[in-house]
């Protein structure tokens, strides 16, 4: 019988990832979500019967016992960027990491990566990076042998960070960001998923790693190399502070009146916060190279997805050339 891994929020971004590697690695996988109907496509990942996504809330113990029940690794890659009614921070960041390290060790499971982020700090003044820190303590209190990474910006195809403002470069000539010199350490998430099969597979030290990529750059030197990719020319406008934290007032203000029907996907105050700060790895912290990987560089994985937008969509190169038949 192979071996069998449980990866809560295996459906999201970087956790299809590990749900793909660890499928290779001949695992089978039970991939734990609220909505298992929406986590379908993660069967293919796998031969036949070897992918599977179950029914789970982090937030219910029965729930999160049952998906466990014989599992050998456990991966926890469940996150918000907004809390919305039950779903909040602690319930899902800090009670339900620990939640999930409880049982595994009650379950005796051999290994638990946690996924958590830089900044995870627990005098912060943000809600997110606080619920992140009481997180990995409430792992590191349980499972002792836990490993926890901590990305800074994941990019890949499916981001919310490049697609996202690579999508609003059609909307205006005018590109607006908060905190444009703020510096972060963007990381592929293929590269994150490669941590956490290290750390299911016993070969990582437990303890916390930070991950980010061979670049460092402020928010304003990543957005002029995402329109160097899509070919397009922008003005990349930094909104003061003062002026994000009223505008993401008024958007947390549209979620509490509609009742969470309009959930508040544009900015919160909460992301204003960390967006004051630098997201990169801490000097002397433990990371990729503790872990044997070399980490991908954005230049080597931006263009192969962010083609789409750029003016002409993949017929852009072509018209290129195009014009230059003309010239002669
Ligand atoms: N993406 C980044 O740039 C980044 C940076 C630093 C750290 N991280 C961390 O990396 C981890 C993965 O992030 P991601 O970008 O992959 O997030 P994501 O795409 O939003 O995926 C989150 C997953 O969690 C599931 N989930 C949410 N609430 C749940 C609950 N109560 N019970 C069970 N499942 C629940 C979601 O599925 P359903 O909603 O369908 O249940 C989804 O599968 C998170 O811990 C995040 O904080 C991400």
């Amino acid at each position: 019988m192979s071996k069998l891994v449980t990866i809560y929020g295996g459906s999201g971004f970087v956790g299809r990832y590990i749900v793909r590697r660890m499928a290779k690695e001949g695992w089978r996988v039970r991939v734990a979500v609220r909505n298992p109907n929406d986590a379908l496509f993660v069967k293919t990942y796998g031969d036949v019967g070897q992918v599977e996504p179950v029914l789970c809330n982090i937030r219910d113990e029965a729930s999160v016992r049952s998906v466990m029940q014989g599992a050998d690794g456990v991966v926890n890659c469940v996150g918000i960027l907004n809390g919305s009614g039950k779903n909040t921070f602690a319930a899902v960041q800090a009670d339900g990491a620990a939640r999930i390290a409880r049982i595994a060790a009650a379950e005796g499971v051999a290994h638990l990566v946690q996924i958590s982020a830089i900044g995870a700090d627990r005098a912060s003044d943000s809600a997110y990076a606080r619920s992140k820190a009481q997180g990995e303590a409430g792992v590191i209190a349980a499972f002792p042998g836990a490993v926890i990474l901590r990305p800074s910006v994941v990019f890949g195809a499916e981001d919310q960070f490049f697609n996202r403002f690579a999508a609003m470069t059609r909307l205006g000539p005018v590109l607006p960001v908060v905190g444009a010199d703020t510096r972060f350490q963007p990381v592929f998430v293929d590269d994150v998923a490669q941590a956490a099969v290290r750390g299911v597979l016993g070969q990582a030290a437990p303890g916390i790693y930070e991950l980010g990529g061979p670049d460092v750059a402020t928010f304003r030197e990543l957005m002029t190399r995402m329109l160097a990719v899509i070919h397009r020319r922008r003005l990349v406008l930094n909104l003061p502070f003062f002026a994000a934290r009223t505008m993401a007032f008024g958007f947390d203000m549209l979620q509490v009146v509609s009742l969470g029907l309009i959930p508040n996907g544009m900015l919160t105050r909460d992301q204003v916060k960390n967006l004051a700060r630098d997201n990169v790895v801490a000097p002397g912290a433990r990371g990729f190279a503790e872990l044997g990987i070399v980490p991908t560089a954005m230049a080597a994985v931006l263009p192969e997805y962010l083609w789409r937008y750029r003016p002409s969509g993949q017929y852009k190169a072509i018209k290129d050339s195009a014009k230059n038949l003309k010239k002669d």
